[in-house]
């Protein structure tokens, strides 16, 4: 198990690396450069693909040819810097230098940021336990997503090498820790959500001391807990829930995740919104159009009853799964403007609604704020449960923590961070006061990436 702590200064050579991010909203590939002190990082250039459907749920190999292809064309336009990847010409000795002008160039390091389940044996190497999120690629289930890269990459005949493969928590912890030495634990709530935290080696059954060397159960490593798959009856789940997590890519599954994270959070305010526009007539008005060729539809399908009627005057859209995304329930959440004119406006052009009344504005407002307090809370809670185990509120006296975050629900819906404070705030009770002003929420914006570059370039220089 790869022990986790923050790199010594010393190792921070300048060090050119190559990333690739895989299991956000989009895929990413970045040129980082590190050092030469402590927190000196160059995001040099960064590519963001978006990944097509039919790459993230279809073949396994197509995926991995597809990434491969994406780096290659990336090393290619980076070439030069790529060729420098391990040592740059003006630090070499006289000796490397007439020695790298007879090698071939040393291959790009890469370090590999894929987000999802993995049972990790090594720095670079581990077994994909289960898709989360959107992705249902066959064939890269228990399979190692590193082995499955360095293969695509041998294809598109630009090999690499892969120095480090991480989660994304593990990555936001591992850079703003080598930032912040109080940081413990690092978050993740964006398309899925997840946290790590730094975990002493002595209290994990699964590790053994190497022999002879007892004291290294004082070390530490970062353990990632994907709490996304969390789940307990006494989880707050109502009906439409349950028609979230039956619609989704993966039934049954990371049921922690449906009810928190930026893939769900949109879908589940909508489904509350046809259940309300059932039972409220009238509330939220379909187009006329709409609604006359919905009628003249059910009409033609059979008799034309009530029921048929009644669905045809929802509008559409708002009856249609996906339509209401987290951006747009962010956007609404956020809307101060008078009258709500913003959100009616949305309410016209992504839900196909008529002519919306403050108060129909209102209400969905209002659903959509509860979903998303829902999700600081159940946040927050499960912050809490990680320094409860640490002991963190138990020590004398309590220490100051530090809790890296990155994902666009945290990143880019402010109202949300808002909610996390004040839900950590509630949580903390009577000892709030006392404990709320030692923990610091701070937003690791691209901390994976820096993450995977600290961590890869440990690797390539053994710290
Ligand atoms: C990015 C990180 O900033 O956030 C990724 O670099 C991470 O590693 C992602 O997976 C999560 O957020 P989202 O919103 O893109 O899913
Ligand atoms: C999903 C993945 C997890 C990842 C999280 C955030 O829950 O299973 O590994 O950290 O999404 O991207």
């Amino acid at each position: 198990m790869p022990t986790f702590s923050p790199l010594p200064p010393t190792m921070l050579t300048p060090c050119l690396l190559c990333l690739q991010d895989l299991g956000g909203t989009n895929f990413r590939v970045m040129h980082v450069r590190l050092g030469p002190r402590k927190g000196q990082v160059t995001a040099c250039d960064v590519e963001e693909v978006t990944l097509p459907k039919e790459i993230y749920t279809g073949p396994g190999d197509k995926l991995f040819d597809y990434l491969a292809t994406t780096l290659k064309s990336f090393i290619d336009r980076h070439r030069a810097a790529a060729a420098a990847a391990l040592v740059p010409p003006s630090e070499r000795s006289p000796s490397q230098q007439m020695q790298s002008s007879q090698d071939q160039p040393p291959l790009p390091v890469l370090g590999f940021c894929f987000s999802f389940a993995v049972e990790q044996d090594g720095l670079a190497s581990g077994k994909l336990l289960a898709w989360t999120k959107g992705f249902s690629c066959p064939g890269v289930v228990s399979n190692d997503p590193c082995a499955l890269l360095s293969a695509a990459l041998e294809r598109v005949g630009r090999p690499c090498r892969v120095a480090a493969l991480l989660n994304d928590t593990v990555g936001v912890l591992a850079a703003q820790r080598y930032l912040d030495s109080d940081t413990e634990i690092g978050v993740i709530i964006g398309t899925g959500t997840n946290a790590c935290y730094v975990e002493r080696l002595a209290a994990l059954s699964k590790w053994e001391p190497p022999a002879g060397d007892e004291a290294s159960g004082d070390g530490r490593t970062a353990i990632n807990m994907e709490w996304g798959a969390f789940f307990s009856p006494h989880l707050p789940r109502c009906m439409e829930d349950l028609q979230v997590d039956a619609a989704s890519p993966h039934p049954g599954k990371y049921l922690f995740e449906k009810l928190l994270s930026g893939m769900f959070l949109g879908e589940a305010a909508r489904r509350i919104l046809v259940s309300i526009a059932t039972e409220v007539e009238g509330l939220f008005q379909a187009r006329p159009k709409d609604v006359h060729a919905l009628l003249a539809d059910a009409r033609d399908a059979s008799s034309g009853n009530m029921l048929e009627a009644a669905a045809a005057t929802i509008p559409k859209p708002l009856a249609t799964p996906g339509s209401l995304s987290s951006a747009t329930l962010s956007a609404i959440v956020h809307d101060c403007s008078w009258g709500l004119r913003k959100t009616r406006r949305l309410l016209v052009s992504e839900l196909g609604m008529h002519q919306p009344s403050t108060r129909a504005a209102a209400v969905v407002k209002e659903i959509c704020t509860l979903v998303a307090k829902r999700s600081a809370q159940l946040t927050a809670m499960a912050v809490l449960a990680i320094l409860r185990h640490n002991g963190w509120a138990d020590a004398s006296p309590p220490r100051p923590v530090t809790i890296a975050i990155d994902g666009g629900v945290y990143e880019r819906f402010t109202a949300y961070r808002t909610m996390l404070s004040k839900a950590v705030s509630e949580q903390l009770g009577e000892r709030s006061a006392e404990l709320f002003p030692l923990i610091k929420f701070v937003l690791s914006h691209d901390g994976s990436a820096l993450g995977a570059a600290v961590l890869a370039a440990a690797a390539v220089t053994g710290h």
